[in-house]
């Protein structure tokens, strides 16, 4: 975190402004990751990423990254029970006290469960989950899929058609060489939205019906959505006297 993140992340739980867990949801592509890490520098809690959290243990040659590895090459989710033991380590570290953003999780009804189980023990902080769905056509999904590149340093994401780094294939911040996705082909995108429909478009009736949640329309620019994420934040935290 930058210093003056850091500063201020410290005034605002001063001011007791305590995000309190978000959730954005979406299908692939849609946008999750490039707002989670807007919102986190503006919020000053952390994303939690699933996806990255199995690609670094991919990185790392864990026993885990080595079986999720086959299963995210060919779009196939990572079992529940894996994916909520991370979850749960992820969570119980101390800058996840105030709130995190999680992107990519849950996404099956089992997953949205053990959340709601996990959040009723209050280990996760006093706030209700407020949960944000990003909506776009599966037709531009591909090509953002398929456009994105990342920078494995930083983890900042680009896009060599809507997104693009100043300098061909450099990151902006740190000069990093980006990197595609192995799983950001066109196959393995056909089998991920597959796994969306059947599996995670259930999680989205399951965060409506309880309320605190809210859609956008992720096909404006990045700023646009972004706007659009904070406004629906700001409602949803207020409807709770919950103000973000
Ligand atoms: P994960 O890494 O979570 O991938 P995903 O959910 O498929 O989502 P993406 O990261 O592909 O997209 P995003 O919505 O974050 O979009 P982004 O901001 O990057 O999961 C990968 C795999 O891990 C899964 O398939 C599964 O195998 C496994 N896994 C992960 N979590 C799991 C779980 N909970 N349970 C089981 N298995 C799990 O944007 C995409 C591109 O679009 C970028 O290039 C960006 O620059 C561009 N872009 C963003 N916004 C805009 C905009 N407004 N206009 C134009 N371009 C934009």
């Amino acid at each position: 975190m930058s210093a003056e993140t850091i500063e201020t992340t410290q005034a605002r739980v001063k001011d007791n402004f305590l995000p309190g867990p978000v959730l954005l949801l979406g299908a692939p592509g849609v946008g999750k990751g490039t707002q989670a890490q807007m919102l986190m520098a503006e919020l000053g809690v952390p994303q939690v990423s699933t996806g990255d959290l199995l690609r670094a243990n991919i990185q790392q040659g864990t026993e885990l990254g080595k079986k999720a590895k086959s299963l995210m090459d060919v779009g196939q989710l990572v079992p529940d029970e894996v994916v909520n033991e991370m979850v749960e380590d992820r969570l119980a570290k101390g800058d996840a006290a105030n709130g995190y953003i999680l992107d990519g999780y849950p996404r099956t009804l089992g997953q949205a469960e053990w959340l709601d189980r996990h959040l009723a023990t209050g280990s996760a902080g006093t706030r209700d989950l407020v949960a944000v769905n990003i909506r776009v056509d599966h037709g531009e999904l591909l090509r953002r899929i398929t456009g994105r590149r990342t920078c494995p340093t930083c983890k900042r994401i680009y896009n060599i058609h809507f997104q693009p780094p100043k300098v061909e294939e450099g990151c902006d911040f740190d000069g990093t060489q980006l990197i595609q996705r192995s799983d950001d082909t066109e196959a393995a995108f056909i089998e991920r939205m597959k796994a969306y429909d059947a599996q995670t478009e259930p999680v989205i009736d399951h965060y409506r019906s309880q309320g605190r949640f809210a859609e956008v329309d992720g096909t404006a620019s990045v700023g646009a959505v972004s706007a659009a994420v904070r406004a629906e934040l700001g409602r949803l935290r207020s409807a709770g006297k919950q103000g973000v």
